[in-house]
């Protein structure tokens, strides 16, 4: 399933503060939600792990925070140009939940999209800075949004098997507050397939290659 292939790009369209980067599926299968491809835009020499934001028939969706270099380049491609995609990478969400609530932060609002189609549209919980940043949820079915000062910890309810995915002190406050939750996680990635040792985290007290034991994994 794992393939490298050049991908057409579609689109790039503005979505309040991110970029939603559409490009032609080509022979690549999307994985399941949570999972992720190392993106190059031309002349880049690093790729960047990018999660699948959704899988329209024949597409693949990203959507961007261009914070640096590497997203910036990815947020700049238009029409004529071609990306180079490694994927699906990684260990997605479970989807054998039986009561599932999807929490994002930011851009961690990535992979919900494709998660909550997966899930046939549970309730999620969704938390910005901003409203424009916030403008982004409407790619999410059954949102509440929060903008800061609420913090989306602020608004969880409980009894639900939470799916997370934000920045790190979020994830902190999700996993104490829901011990089972399955949390994605990020780290700075080189190659995405276990090569470089460039994501390792520590994890239960042993250190661990995020690219292939996660970014998903469970709080407790
Ligand atoms: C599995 C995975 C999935 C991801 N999915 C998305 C996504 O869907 N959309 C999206 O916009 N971003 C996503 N990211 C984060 C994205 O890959 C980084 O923001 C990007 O690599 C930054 O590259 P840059 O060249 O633009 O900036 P850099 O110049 O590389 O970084 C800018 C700043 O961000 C920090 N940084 C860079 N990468 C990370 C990281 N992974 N974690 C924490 N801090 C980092 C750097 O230390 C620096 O301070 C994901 C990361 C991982 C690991
Ligand atoms: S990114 Fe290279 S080992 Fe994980």
């Amino acid at each position: 399933m794992l393939r490298r292939e050049a991908l057409s790009v579609l689109a790039v369209e503005q979505l309040g503060a991110y970029s939603l980067l559409r490009v032609a599926r080509g022979s690549l299968h999307p994985g399941v939600p949570g999972q992720f491809f190392m993106l190059a835009a031309p002349e880049r020499v690093l790729p960047r792990p990018m999660s699948v934001c959704a899988a329209p028939p024949g597409e693949l969706w990203f959507l961007i925070d261009a914070i640096g270099p590497g997203t910036r380049a990815l947020c700049a491609l238009g029409p004529d140009d071609t990306v180079q995609a490694l994927g699906p990478l990684g260990n997605g969400f479970r989807l054998d939940v039986e009561r599932p609530l999807l929490v994002g932060g930011g851009i961690g609002i990535a992979p919900l999209p494709y998660l909550s189609e997966s899930l046939a549209q549970p309730p999620a919980v969704l938390g910005f800075r901003s409203a424009r940043h916030a403008e982004a949820a409407s790619l999410v079915p059954n949102a509440e949004v929060v903008i800061e000062p609420t913090l989306v910890t602020e608004a969880l309810p409980a009894g639900y098997d939470v799916l997370a995915c934000g920045p790190e002190p979020m994830l902190d406050a999700v996993g104490a507050f829901a011990p089972g939750a399955q949390l994605a996680w990020e780290a700075p990635m080189a190659c995405g397939y276990g090569a470089c040792y460039g994501c390792v985290v520590e994890v239960d007290g042993e250190l661990r290659r995020l690219c292939v034991e996660g970014p998903v994994l469970v709080a407790a």
